[in-house]
C-alpha cells in the first residue's frame, strides 16, 4: 500500500543519472559549428525554484541568448496535485543524508537525517509543501548586521518590492494590506477553500491558548495561521509552471533537462568564467560557453559539489581530492537547516475507513474539476507560530501540523513507530493522526558540506549538519513541545476525543517529562530540507562566498542566486525568500548590463 501513488503515476518510473563516470570521461572535441551554437549570453545552472524565475526574467531581453541546464526531468501534472505528498517521489528527489554525529538523528535509519530536495524542472518548488511564508522583518534586517553599505539593499523595507513583484495574491482580506501584498505577479498565492473538522478544532484550541488568526507575512509575532499556498485553481504552481512554462517558446531561451553540470570552467589566470561542462548521458561530456555571466542556482548542497569540483572552495577540502584550487572561498561552510522532531502526535477518533475506490474517485474528480479531497492539504493547511523568547518581536518556532492515516485497531498506537507515523500513505485530506512538528525557525547550530569521499562527482556530498549541537536549539525545541501539549488541556480539545498518541518512542519510553523530550529530540530529529548558507553573502571572501550583488568573490562572470546565499534563516519557509532573491538578482543583472553597460563585466 505504501507506494500506491506510484502505481497511479506511470511517469515516475524514470531512472536517474547515476554511475561511476568519475573515471575516464574525456571532453569531446566539438567542431567549430558546435562551439558557435553552444555560446550563450547567460547560462543558468539548475532549473529549480530560483532558476526558473531567472530564466523568465533574463530571456525577456530578446537579444540575450539564455541557456538553462537542469539535472532532473520535466515537470508533469501528476506532481501538481495538492493532496499528494510529492516529497515521497524518489525519482524527482536528490536523496541526501546527514553524517552520523552521536547527538542528533540517533534513531533515524542509519543514525542519519534525510535531506530531500527537488530534482526536476521547478526544483524544490515541485516537492515542497507550497506554504507561502516570508519570515520576519528582523531576519532580513539581520543580513545587514555588519553594517556594510551594500548590504542595506537586503533590509526588509528594501526587499518587500521584490516579494510583491512576483506575487499574485488571491485572498482579498490578505490583499487589503497593500503594504505587504500585491496582485499581477506570476506566482499566484491562495488559501485552500476546504476546511475540515480537525482544522476547526485545532484552530479553536490554539485560539483558546491566546493565538490570533493573522497573516504571518505582515511581521506578526505570533499567530494561528490559515496558510496561503502556491496554488492556482487548486493546482500546484511551481516556479516552472508559473515562470518558465509560459515563456518556453521564446526563441532566445533554451532549456535542457536531464543535463547535469559537472564543472564550471574557470580561467585560472584571469579568474574569469568561460563556460560549463555538462552531461546528458553518462560519460558524454558537452560544453556550453557564456559571453556574459553564469548563474549558479543548484541549491545549497549541490552548489558546494559543483564549486568544489571546479576548484572553488577551502584548500584543505579540495586537496583531499587532488583538485587544483582556483580561488579560496568558504564554500560549504555555514550550512544550516531548519530542524524539527518526530514523536509528538495526537490521535483523532471517529474517522471512517478510506477505501481504494474512494481514492481513485478522488483522483478522477480532481482531474476533471480540480475539486474534492485532493484539492486540500488537510491539517497542514494551518500552522501556529510561537514566540518563546522576547528578544526579537518575531516567532521562534512554527508548530507545523501534518496529518497521516494509520491503519491500526482502535488507535492503539503503542506499536506504531515514529517513522510510520510520519510516512504519508494517503492523500493528505485523509488522516486519523496529527503529527505536531515544532520547527526551529532560527537554528543556532551550523554545519558543513564537502565532496563525497570515494565518488566526488556523483556520490552524495557529505553533510555534517551538526543538528542540535548548540544546546539552545535543543532547549527551544523542548520548550515548544511543552506549548504544543497545552492543546490537550484546552476546553476545545476536552470536548473531543483527541488524545495524545502513545507512539513507540524507544529508547526514550522509560523517561518522563523534559528528559523524555530531550531524548526524543536527539533520537527522532528531523531535517526540514530547507538548506541554506553554504554560499552565503557577505562583506569579503574570508567570511562569505558572494557579495551583496550575489557575485562570487574573486571570480569574474559568476553569480549565485538561490537559497544558498542566505546567511541565516528567515522565520518561515524559504520558498518565498528564494523567489525574492532570484527576482532581485535578475534586476541586478539587467541593471549591470543594460544601464551601466557591463560596467562590472567589461572583459569581452
Ligand atoms: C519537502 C520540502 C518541503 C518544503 N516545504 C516548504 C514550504 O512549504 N514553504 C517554504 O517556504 N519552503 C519549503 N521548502 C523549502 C523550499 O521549497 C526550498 O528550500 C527552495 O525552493 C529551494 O530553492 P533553490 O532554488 O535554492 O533550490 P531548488 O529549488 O532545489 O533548485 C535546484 C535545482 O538545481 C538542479 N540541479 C542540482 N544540481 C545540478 C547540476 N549539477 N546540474 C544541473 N542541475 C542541477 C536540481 O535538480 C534542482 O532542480 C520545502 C522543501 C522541501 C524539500
Ligand atoms: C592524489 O594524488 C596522489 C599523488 O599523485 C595520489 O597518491 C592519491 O591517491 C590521489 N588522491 C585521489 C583522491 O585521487
Ligand atoms: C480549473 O480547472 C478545471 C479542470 O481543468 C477547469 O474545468 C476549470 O474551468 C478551471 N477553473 C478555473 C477558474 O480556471
Ligand atoms: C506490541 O507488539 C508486541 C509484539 O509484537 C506485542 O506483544 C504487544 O502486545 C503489542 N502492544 C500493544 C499495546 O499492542
Ligand atoms: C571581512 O569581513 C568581516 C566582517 O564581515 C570582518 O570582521 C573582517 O575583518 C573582514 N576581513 C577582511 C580581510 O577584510
Amino acid at each position: 500500500m505504501k507506494y500506491w501513488i506510484i502505481s497511479l503515476v506511470p511517469y515516475l518510473l524514470v531512472s536517474c543519472v547515476v554511475g561511476d563516470l568519475f573515471s575516464k570521461a574525456t571532453r569531446s572535441k566539438a567542431d567549430e559549428r558546435d562551439v558557435r551554437s553552444s555560446v550563450y549570453d547567460f547560462i543558468i545552472i539548475g532549473g529549480g525554484t530560483a532558476g526558473c524565475v531567472l530564466a523568465n526574467r533574463l530571456s525577456a531581453i530578446s537579444d540575450w541568448k539564455v541557456l538553462v541546464l537542469e539535472s532532473g526531468i520535466d515537470e508533469n501534472i501528476d506532481f501538481d496535485i495538492p493532496g499528494v505528498p510529492t516529497r515521497e517521489y524518489r525519482p524527482i528527489l536528490w536523496n541526501f543524508r546527514t553524517e552520523r554525529n552521536g547527538y542528533s538523528c540517533l534513531s533515524r535509519p542509519g543514525g542519519a537525517c534525510e535531506v530531500k530536495t527537488g530534482k526536476v524542472l521547478g526544483g524544490s518548488s515541485v516537492v515542497n509543501d507550497m506554504k507561502y511564508t516570508r519570515g520576519s522583518k528582523v531576519d532580513y534586517d539581520g543580513w545587514h548586521s555588519t553594517g556594510a553599505l551594500a548590504s542595506l539593499d537586503w533590509k526588509f523595507d528594501n526587499v518587500i518590492e521584490h516579494f510583491k513583484s512576483v506575487e499574485d495574491n488571491g485572498d482579498y482580506d490578505v490583499l487589503m494590506n497593500s503594504h505587504y501584498h500585491a496582485r499581477g505577479g506570476e506566482m499566484h498565492i491562495q488559501r485552500f477553500k476546504h476546511a475540515d473538522r480537525p482544522i476547526e478544532i485545532f484552530t479553536a484550541g490554539f485560539t483558546e491558548m491566546g493565538l490570533r488568526s493573522l497573516d504571518i507575512n505582515t511581521n506578526a509575532q505570533e499567530a494561528i495561521v490559515n496558510n496561503q499556498f502556491a496554488i492556482s485553481n487548486n493546482t500546484r504552481l511551481s516556479t516552472n509552471s508559473a515562470f518558465l512554462k509560459p515563456v518556453r517558446h521564446r526563441k532566445n531561451l533554451q532549456v535542457i533537462t536531464g543535463a547535469t553540470v559537472t564543472k564550471i570552467v574557470i580561467n585560472k589566470e584571469e579568474k574569469s568564467v568561460d563556460g560549463v561542462i555538462y552531461e546528458v548521458e553518462k560519460g558524454k561530456e558537452k560544453a556550453a560557453y557564456s559571453k556574459r555571466e553564469i548563474i549558479l542556482t543548484t541549491g545549497a548542497v549541490n552548489n558546494v559539489r559543483l564549486l568544489h569540483l571546479s576548484g572553488v572552495g577551502p584548500k584543505a577540502d579540495l586537496k583531499k581530492h587532488n583538485i587544483t584550487q582556483i580561488f579560496e572561498l568558504p564554500v560549504g561552510l555555514n550550512y544550516q537547516d531548519q530542524v524539527t522532531v518526530g514523536g509528538l502526535a495526537f490521535a483523532l477518533n471517529e474517522i471512517p475507513e478510506v477505501t481504494e475506490a474512494q481514492i481513485i474517485n478522488d483522483f478522477k474528480t480532481w482531474f476533471q474539476s480540480r475539486t474534492g479531497a485532493l484539492a486540500s492539504r488537510g491539517i497542514g493547511q494551518i500552522s501556529a507560530f510561537i514566540q518563546l523568547y522576547e528578544n526579537y518581536n518575531a516567532p521562534d518556532v512554527e508548530l507545523a501540523l501534518e496529518g497521516n492515516f494509520i491503519r491500526s485497531d482502535k488507535f492503539m498506537l503503542t506499536n506504531v513507530s515514529v517513522h510510520a507515523a510520519e510516512e504519508s500513505n494517503l492523500p493528505l485530506a485523509y488522516y486519523n493522526l496529527v503529527n505536531i512538528h515544532p520547527v526551529l525557525l532560527r537554528p543556532k547550530s551550523k554545519g558543513k558540506v564537502m565532496l563525497n569521499k570515494r565518488n566526488p562527482k556523483y556520490g552524495r556530498p557529505i553533510i555534517q549538519a551538526n543538528f542540535l549541537k548548540e544546546s539552545e536549539d535543543l532547549d527551544t525545541l523542548v520548550d515548544s513541545i511543552d506549548i504544543a501539549l497545552q492543546l490537550l488541556d484546552t476546553k476545545e480539545f476536552k470536548k473531543t476525543e483527541i488524545k495524545f498518541a502513545p507512539l513507540d518512542l524507544f529508547p526514550c519510553d522509560r523517561l518522563s517529562n523534559r528528559d523524555q523530550w530531550n531524548c526524543i529530540s536527539r533520537h527522532y530529529t528531523k531535517a526540514m530540507s530547507n538548506p541554506i548558507g553554504t554560499c552565503r553573502m557577505g562583506d569579503n571572501s574570508t567570511v562569505s562566498v558572494v557579495d551583496y550583488q550575489l557575485r562570487v568573490h574573486g571570480i569574474e562572470g559568476l553569480r549565485i542566486m538561490d537559497a544558498s546565499v542566505m546567511p541565516t534563516h528567515v522565520r518561515g519557509g524559504i520558498f518565498a525568500a528564494t523567489m525574492m532573491i532570484a527576482e532581485k538578482g535578475a534586476k541586478m543583472i539587467i541593471k549591470d548590463w543594460k544601464e551601466t553597460n557591463g560596467h562590472y563585466y567589461n572583459r569581452r
